[in-house]
């Protein structure tokens, strides 16, 4: 799983580690917000919390993902981006797995300063499945307002407006941060400078991931 706060680069590190290691990638919010499109009852109770920039509850959550990771494409594990957030649900998850014969293998933490998160909300565009992100300076699609990959427009995310990033950037502190410690105690936690280009981004995780697979005997 991919820990860090909004505007990291969870989203777009997640996108290209799962299609590299063909791992399931698994968006809480992308989830949210496909249920919130599709008006149903997950997404009409999501909604609110989202829109204001607080975290959704802890049992809708763990429940949507509960559903989620039971599906086959996970049978040989997923890239979790946005999930856990806190603690219970960190600790639903070890349960969940343990049920499943599963563990969370390690935790890549993107760490950002707040400038420089503020910086990339406010410049990001998404296609229309939100699976591709670009940022009008630091990742800009070929042809403006199109998506590279599929030709859909792009769009911006309600919540990325100024007010509902710094109330998210607060819940990250409040409630996702401890799980630094969290991790980090239990030997999962492998630190990742975020602030360097997407792609060295990329390659740090892609190597920290390796040589902690290969120390865990996961891969020789
Ligand atoms: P979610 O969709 O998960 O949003 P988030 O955590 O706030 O993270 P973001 O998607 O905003 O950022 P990211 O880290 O993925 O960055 P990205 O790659 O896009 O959650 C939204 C809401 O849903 C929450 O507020 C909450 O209400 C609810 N929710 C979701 N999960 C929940 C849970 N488990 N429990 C409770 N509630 C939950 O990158 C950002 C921009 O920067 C892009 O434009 C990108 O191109 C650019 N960029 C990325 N990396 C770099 C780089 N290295 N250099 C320069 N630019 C970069």
């Amino acid at each position: 799983m991919l820990l860090g706060p909004p505007g990291a680069g969870k989203g777009t590190q997640a996108a290209v580690v799962a299609k590299k290691m063909d791992l399931a990638h698994i968006s809480s919010g992308n989830i949210f917000r496909e249920n919130i499109d599709n008006r149903t009852e997950l997404g009409m109770r999501a909604q609110g919390y989202i829109d204001s920039g607080q975290l959704v509850p802890d049992d809708l959550t763990i429940d949507m993902i509960r559903e989620r990771i039971s599906k086959p494409d996970c049978r040989q594990g997923a890239i979790l981006d946005g999930f856990p957030r806190t603690v219970a649900q960190a600790e639903a998850l070890d349960n969940l797995l343990l049920e499943m014969n599963g563990k969370v293998e390690c935790v890549p933490f993107i760490n950002v300063p707040k400038d420089v998160l503020i910086e990339r909300l406010s410049g990001r565009w998404l296609c229309e499945t939100e699976e591709h992100v670009y940022h009008l300076k630091f990742n800009p699609p070929l042809k403006d307002g199109i998506c590279d990959v599929d030709g859909s427009s792009l769009h911006q995310r309600h919540d990325d407006v100024r007010e509902t990033v710094e109330k998210r950037i607060r819940e990250y502190n409040q409630k996702t941060a401890p799980l630094i410690k969290y991790y980090r105690k239990a030997g999962k936690l492998l630190e990742i400078d975020g602030k360097k280009e997407i792609d060295q981004v990329t390659r740090d995780i892609l190597n920290k991931l390796g040589a902690h697979l290969s120390e865990s005997g996961r891969i020789s």
